[in-house]
């Protein structure tokens, strides 16, 4: 059984190991527009677009290169997230099977892998939500229409599985994130719905 601090350790934990992923995939939005779309308008073999004008080349390529660029941030500030998240947790009893993954997940044991996590999660990312756009249309929905739980999943179930290469991640903290992101991105768009940011829920 995991203890409810357990679980905001999981998840703070991956949150960090992440971050790239979500940069990429939060400023492939700006990073888009006005740019080619991936699939150069063509349609796929059941006469509908591959991936449609919502995948485009600047967004996919911006937004590795950003999330790649979050994880360079990341990198000198291994040492001291590593120690403080070693604290605390020991500090607020969670417990040791958690503990025992936090320094690979956190930090990697070296800088080169940390970085080369850091690109497979930001590609991944891009890779994921490509994917996720090709099974929708495939699905025969329009750019843009809601599709649960790929529109909030696919982008980091790829980024994960990437990123497991250089870091596995225990088949539960998987879980446990995804959940969250899930949630995360419900509640996020229903604000902006509110907000009249977007005009649409979910
Ligand atoms: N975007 C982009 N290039 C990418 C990914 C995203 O230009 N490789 C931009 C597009 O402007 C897109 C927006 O980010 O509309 C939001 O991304 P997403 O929600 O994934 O696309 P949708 O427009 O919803 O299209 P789809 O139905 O294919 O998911
Ligand atoms: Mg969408």
């Amino acid at each position: 059984m995991v203890s409810a601090k357990d679980l905001v350790a999981i998840i703070l934990l991956m949150l960090w190991y992440s971050t790239p992923a979500y940069v990429a995939n939060g400023l492939a939005v700006i990073l888009g527009k006005n740019s080619r779309p991936i699939d150069n308008y063509k349609v796929f073999i059941d006469g509908r677009r591959i991936l449609g004008d919502g995948k485009t080349i600047g967004g996919f390529i911006g937004g590795t290169m950003i999330g790649f660029l979050a994880a360079i941030i990341q990198l000198p500030f291994r040492s001291f997230i590593l120690s403080f998240a070693l604290e605390t947790a020991i500090r607020e009893g969670i417990s040791t099977t958690v503990i025992c993954h936090i320094p690979d997940l956190i930090a990697t044991n070296s800088f080169s892998a940390f970085l080369l996590r850091g690109f497979l999660l930001s590609s991944g990312a891009m890779l994921g939500d490509v994917i996720g756009s090709f099974i929708k249309r495939r699905l025969g929905l329009e750019r843009g229409a809601p599709c649960i739980p790929l529109d909030q999943l696919d982008f980091i179930i790829f980024a994960l599985l990437l990123a497991s290469l250089v870091t596995p991640i225990p088949l539960q903290y998987m879980l446990i994130f995804l959940a969250a992101t899930f949630v995360a991105h419900i509640i996020a768009n229903f604000i902006a719905y509110k907000l009249g940011v977007k005009d649409r829920f979910p």
